[in-house]
This record gives C-alpha cells, structure tokens and sequence, in this order.
C-alpha cells in the first residue's frame, strides 16, 4: 500500500504519450493504494493561457481521467486551483531552492530557449510540483521519463527542508514504466510525443476520431530497411510504434517482431492503428457520457475537499517547522 500523487496539465487534449506513460498506470495503481490525481491548472498558467479555452480543458481533462478508469471512490481527483496550499507550499519550496539549480532544469531551458520575456513561473515550476507531491507526503510518482529531473528535484528539496529544520516531509520515489515511457513523435521520433508540436501529425491525441487517428499512423516516419525489428536507435520510427502497439494490444514487443518477420510496413501500421483505436474508443464513448454530466463537478468539489484535509496537515507542520 503506497501513497501516489501525479498530476497532468489542462493545457490541450492529453496525448496519447500522456496516456500510455502516465494516465494508463494512474489507473492501475488504483487498486491497492492510496491514490491522489491532479488537474495542475497552475502549472499550465506558467505559459499564456486562453481563459475560455484552460476552462474547457480542465473539464475535458476531469472526464477523461474518469473515462480512463479513475474512480471517485478509490481516488482523490481535484483541481490544483482549488487547494490553496499548492501556491502557499509552492512559495516555501521556492525559499528552498537555489537559482542555479532551477536554472539547470532542461525543460526550463527548452521552454525559455529564444523568448525575449521569460516568465518567471516557467523558472520556479519545479518548486511547485514539488509541493503538490510532498503535500500528500506521497511514496511514489508515476510519471513518464521527461519528469525524471524534476523528481530528482523534488527529492532534493524535501531532503534539504527536514534537514534544516524538521522531518516534516515524506521522501517520493518516481515510478517510471519500464515501456511508454517515452512515446515519440510520430513525424520526428528521437522527440517525445507533446501536445504543443506544432506538426498536428505528429501527435495522437485521445479524443482523435478514428479516421484521424489511422491517418496519422500511416503517415508516421519509418525508415527503408521494411523489416519490423525494435532497435531504438537505428529504427526510433518503427520502436515507437511497437512501443505503442505492445502497450495497447497487451502483446509483448518480442512477440510483435516474431508476427511481423516478414511483413511489410503497411500491414504493421493498419494493425499498429487498430490496435490504438480498440484503446481509445472505449475511453471516447465514455467520455462522451461524462462531459454532459453535473457529476463532474460533484466528484471535483469531493475531491478538492479530501485533497484540502490532508494537504492543510502538511502545511501546518511545515509552518510550525520554520516558525511562522
Ligand atoms: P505534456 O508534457 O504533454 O505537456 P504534462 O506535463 O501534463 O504533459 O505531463 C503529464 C504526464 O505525461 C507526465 O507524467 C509526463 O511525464 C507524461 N508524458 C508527457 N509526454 C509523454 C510522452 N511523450 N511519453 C510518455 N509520457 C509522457
Ligand atoms: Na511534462
């Protein structure tokens, strides 16, 4: 029985990277531990936001995680916004952290890389997460490997807090799957699989029709050699998708690349689709059902209450750690 904490930004519709390294074992670990998910609306506002458009995401994104399998009753699913002590922690793990430190992070500099104004959020977004996981006083992370130096982070700052002043914080281990970690573009696969690539392409999203969805397979960058065999460096095209057709038929990788000797691409893109769509249709039908519904916002005001309970505990004890 562990504590779990992750979080996904309500910054478009989450990927199928989102899903298959992070969501997709949101849902597993359900079952035999104390589960907390996040709609980490203030980390998406580190970057300009449309006020309409986060709005809608934030409910989309709520329905999803419930289409995905989140359940209500075995886990806490809140809003980050509505927990005041994420802004108020995340204020003291900024007193914690060092410039340098925060400097080096290589998601800060791909994001700040050619802006003339740099919001200052961008730089202090790792001290934030920390204090979403060490709220909870979490045991483990799951999320995909782009989150392993901000886990790493994490780890520092709460070590470095209970030394100087109390054992106030849990330390989280992250929990990264062994595969999907890492989906790539479907166009430019040595990057990972983002929301925000502009090649629309490149990306799968989850709520992405059928036709969409094979469209994309089929024109995803392969090479010439025609043999389906997993070698992510020579072949990160056609890694990336035994990656994702493993991950969304159950079949291992190794018993993919024997069903396939032989084959040509073409065949192994269709079935590569079929497969992601047998995934995502169910998710769709019933995310379908869920937007229209007031429970939503009933599971969202429970979720945010339960988060609050604990999290207030927490903040508490780090208070009276540093004397204010
Ligand atoms: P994004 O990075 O797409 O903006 P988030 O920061 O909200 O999305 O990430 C949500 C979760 O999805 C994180 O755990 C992150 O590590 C994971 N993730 C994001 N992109 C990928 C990817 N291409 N492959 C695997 N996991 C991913
Ligand atoms: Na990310």
């Amino acid at each position: 029985m562990a504590k779990i904490f992750s979080g996904v930004q309500p910054t478009s519709i989450p990927t199928l990277g989102n899903y298959l390294g992070a969501m997709h074992n949101f849902v597993t670990l359900q079952e035999g531990n104390d589960c907390i998910y996040c709609i980490v609306d203030e980390h998406a506002i580190t970057v300009p936001q449309d006020p309409k458009e986060i709005q809608k995401n934030i409910r989309n994104l709520a329905a999803l995680y419930l289409a995905m399998g989140i359940d209500p009753k075995k886990s806490i699913l809140f809003i980050q916004s509505e927990v005041p002590c994420h802004a108020q922690l995340g204020w003291i793990m900024q007193c914690t952290s060092y410039m340098g430190e925060l400097e080096r992070m290589t998601q800060f500099k791909d994001k700040s890389k050619g802006k003339k104004a740099i919001p200052a959020g961008l730089l202090t977004y790792p001290p934030l997460m920390a204090a979403d996981i060490l709220l909870y006083q979490t045991e483990l992370v799951p999320v995909g490997a782009d989150q392993k130096q901000h886990m790493e982070l994490t780890r520092d700052l709460a070590e470095r807090f209970n030394n100087k002043y109390d054992d106030v914080f849990t330390i989280p281990e992250p929990y990264i799957p062994p595969v999907g970690a890492r989906i790539m573009s479907l166009q430019e696969p040595t990057k990972k699989m983002s929301k925000s690539d502009t090649n629309r392409k490149a990306t799968i999203f989850t709520l992405d029709p059928e036709k969409d969805i094979i469209k994309k397979i089929k024109s995803a960058i392969t090479d010439d050699e025609a043999v389906v065999r997993y070698d992510r460096d020579a072949k990160p095209g056609i890694s990336n998708l035994l990656d994702i057709f493993s991950l969304c038929s159950g079949r291992s990788v190794d018993a993919l690349v024997a069903a396939y000797q032989g084959k040509g691409y073409g065949e192994f893109k269709t079935d590569v689709a079929e497969a992601v769509v047998g995934t995502l249709k169910p998710i769709q039908e019933r995310y379908a059902q869920l937007i229209e519904s007031s429970e939503l916002d009933r599971i969202l005001d429970e979720g945010a209450e339960r988060a609050y309970a604990i999290a207030k505990e927490t903040l508490r004890k780090t208070e009276k750690a540093l004397g204010i």
